[in-house]
Order: structure tokens, then C-alpha cells, then sequence
């Protein structure tokens, strides 16, 4: 598996274990779910540019620095990628927010599109797409086909549990695209739920279930 990079630190794990139990409940799922975003958020946005500035401080001219270059956009894929977006907003407040609507066809699990808007100035922005459960990967894979077609060069997938054969469709159709998860697990079920997982994160998130 490349261009994985596996968030393990212990706050995280700790955090995935309780969003993994079955007896853990809408509002706490949402916190966790937005808290364990806020800490991803950390490591994904570790390589964006600083330029240097002066900042006069109550006594004296501090050479500091802040961020420069390229804007991030944020681009959850619906519904249950939006449950990660304000743990991103809360550390990035000025970030953009894209909306991408895709639903499983029961019967092939294949990804289909039924919603997209994007920022105006998508294509000169670092885009990361917030899906916390990388399963087959089919969905994960349209939004980013669908981003490179709108012309955005610079994509990054952030997952909270992600299976290997997600990753390795993402690995196979985008090598390009660099995939943040906090857990990886093995295997996926008949219906395409990542096993052990953490069952539907868009029920848990909305309590639709
Ligand atoms: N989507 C989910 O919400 N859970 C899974 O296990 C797989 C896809």
C-alpha cells in the first residue's frame, strides 16, 4: 500500500475505539467523530507553506511566521463526510467548502452522482475530501475523477477507517493522491461494510438508524 499515511497517534486510536462501539451514541459519535477531525487535521495540513513576517509584539519585532501559498478547500463527500468538515473549519476557518452527493447502487456498490458544488476557485486550491469510511474506494475514486476533471491538481483523501482494498483502488486509479486514515482494517462484507469497522457512519453521525 502507498501513499497511505497512517495517523496512529494514541489520542486518535483511543477515540476510534469508542466511535467503533456499537453502544456509543449519536451526540458522542459526532464529537468524536469531529475531534478525531481536528487531530487529523493537524497532520494533514503539516506541509502547507509558511512565509515569513514581522510582527511587532508588545516589546519588540518578532521575524514569525504564517501561512502562504496555495488555499485549502474542503470537500466532504455526502452525507457522511460532513460529519468531518467542522473539525477541519475549526482549525482552517477560512478553507472553502465543497459538496459532493454520491449513493452506492445496492446491487453493484458502484458509485453514483446525484450532487456537486464546488468553490468557484476549486482548481486553485488544495483540496482534501473528507469520507470517513474508505470502503470498495469506488466513491472516493468518482469525487477525486470528478475534482481532476474541474481541473484541481492538488487532492488529498482524508479517511477516518479505511480497508486495504479501498486503499489499493485509490493506490491503482490515483497514485497521485496521498491518503490520511486513522485506522486501517482488512476486510469488507457482502454489502461492501468495512468489517470490523464501525457500521454505517452516516446513521451513527445522523442517528437515521
Ligand atoms: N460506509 C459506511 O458508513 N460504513 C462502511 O463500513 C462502509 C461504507
Amino acid at each position: 500500500m502507498e501513499n497511505l499515511i497512517v495517523l496512529d497517534h494514541p489520542l486518535i486510536q483511543h477515540k476510534i475505539s469508542l466511535l467503533r462501539d456499537k453502544n456509543t451514541k449519536t451526540k458522542e459519535f459526532r464529537e468524536l467523530v469531529l475531534e478525531i477531525s481536528m487531530l487529523m487535521g493537524y497532520e494533514v495540513t503539516r506541509e502547507m507553506p509558511l512565509k515569513e513576517v514581522e510582527i511587532e509584539t508588545p516589546v519588540g519585532v518578532a521575524k514569525a511566521k504564517v501561512l502562504s501559498g496555495k488555499k485549502l478547500g474542503i470537500v466532504p463527500i455526502l452525507r457522511a463526510g460532513l460529519g468531518m468538515a467542522d473539525g477541519i473549519l475549526n482549525l482552517l476557518p477560512m478553507a472553502k467548502v465543497g459538496h459532493i452527493g454520491l449513493y452506492r447502487e445496492p446491487d453493484t456498490l458502484k458509485p453514483v452522482e446525484y450532487y456537486c458544488k464546488l468553490p468557484e476557485d476549486a482548481e486553485e486550491r488544495e483540496i482534501v475530501i473528507l469520507d470517513p469510511m474508505l470502503a470498495t474506494g469506488g466513491s472516493a475514486s468518482l469525487a477525486i475523477q470528478y475534482l481532476k476533471e474541474k481541473g484541481v491538481k492538488s487532492i488529498k483523501l482524508m479517511c477516518i477507517i479505511a480497508s486495504e482494498d479501498g486503499i489499493k483502488t485509490i493506490n491503482k486509479e490515483h497514485p497521485d493522491v496521498t491518503i490520511y486514515a486513522a485506522a486501517v482494517d482488512k476486510t469488507l462484507d457482502e454489502k461492501g461494510y468495512i468489517v470490523p469497522g464501525l457500521g454505517d457512519a452516516g446513521d451513527r453521525l445522523f442517528g437515521t438508524k
